[in-house]
C-alpha cells in the first residue's frame, strides 16, 4: 500500500526480484535500443538517467558515453545496480541516492548533461511540469531528453490501487509541457506495448512511448 508520491519503500521491497519479471528486462532492453537510436549516445557525452532503479538500461547505455550519472530515490534499487556495476568492469558510472523532483535537491546544481532520459519513471513523479523545467535547467543546449512512459491508461497497470501515479500521459499535453519548459520536441513513438492482466483480471494492452526532445540556443537579438 502506498498513499504518497514518495515511492521509495515501495520499490526497495521489490529491488532484490526487479530484474526476475521477463517483461521488464524486455521493455528496459527496448528503451535502450530505441535511445541509441534516436539519440546516438557518443563517447563525449555526460548522461543522466533518473529513476534508474537496478539498471537494466542503464547498463546498455553507459558504455557508449563518456560520464554517467545514474539516480533512483530507492536505496535497494541501486544497491542491486551497485553490485552489477561492480562486477561488470563499467567504470564511468556514478550512482547516487537522489530526489531530482524535491525543490531542496542541489547534488547536480553544477552539473550539465548533453543527455538525460528515463524509463517508466516519470509517472511516478507528482509535478510533472516542475520536473521537465528541473530537466531543462540541467541540459545542455543541442542535448537530449529522452523520456520512455505509458500512453494515457485506464488506471488499472499498477497492482495497488492506492500507489500515487500519473495514469501514463496523453502526448499532446505531454508535448506542451516540454515545450513550456523550453524544449523542442523531436518525435514521439511507440516502442513497447505492455500485454498483461491488469489487476480488474482484464488482458489489456498498455503502448509504451518514447519522446526525444531537446533544448536550443536562445536566438540573441542583433
Ligand atoms: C518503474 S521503476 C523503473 C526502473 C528502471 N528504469 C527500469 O526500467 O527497470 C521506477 C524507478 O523510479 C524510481 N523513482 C521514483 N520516483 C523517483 C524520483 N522522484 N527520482 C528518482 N527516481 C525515482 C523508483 O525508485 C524506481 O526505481
Amino acid at each position: 500500500m502506498a498513499d504518497t508520491w514518495n515511492s521509495a519503500d515501495k520499490f526497495n521491497r521489490e529491488a532484490l526480484q526487479w530484474d526476475e519479471n521477463p517483461q521488464r528486462r524486455a521493455v528496459a532492453l527496448v528503451v535502450a535500443q530505441a535511445i541509441i537510436a534516436a539519440v546516438k549516445p557518443k563517447k563525449t557525452m555526460h548522461a543522466l538517467e533518473f529513476g534508474c532503479g537496478t539498471g537494466l538500461v542503464s547498463m546498455e547505455i553507459a558504455p557508449l558515453v563518456k560520464t554517467f550519472s545514474a539516480i533512483d530515490t530507492s536505496q535497494e534499487m541501486l544497491a542491486v545496480f551497485q553490485e552489477k556495476i561492480n562486477t561488470s568492469g563499467i567504470t564511468n558510472i556514478e550512482t547516487s541516492c537522489t530526489d531530482l523532483s524535491a525543490s531542496t535537491e542541489t547534488a547536480l546544481k553544477e552539473k550539465r548533461f548533453e543527455l538525460i532520459y528515463s524509463s517508466m519513471t516519470l509517472h511516478h513523479i507528482d509535478d510533472t511540469s516542475g520536473f521537465l523545467n528541473r530537466l531543462s535547467d540541467l541540459l545542455s543546449f543541442g542535448g537530449i531528453v529522452a523520456l520512455a512512459d505509458l500512453d494515457l491508461e485506464d488506471g488499472l497497470f499498477h497492482d495497488d490501487p492506492l500507489e500515487k501515479v500519473h495514469q501514463g500521459f496523453d502526448r499532446a499535453e505531454l508535448a506542451a509541457l516540454l515545450q513550456a519548459a523550453g524544449l523542442q520536441v523531436m518525435s514521439f513513438k511507440t516502442i513497447y506495448t505492455f500485454n498483461k492482466t491488469n489487476r480488474a483480471g482484464i488482458a489489456a494492452a498498455y503502448p509504451v512511448f518514447l519522446v526525444t526532445a531537446t533544448k536550443n540556443q536562445p536566438v540573441t537579438p542583433e
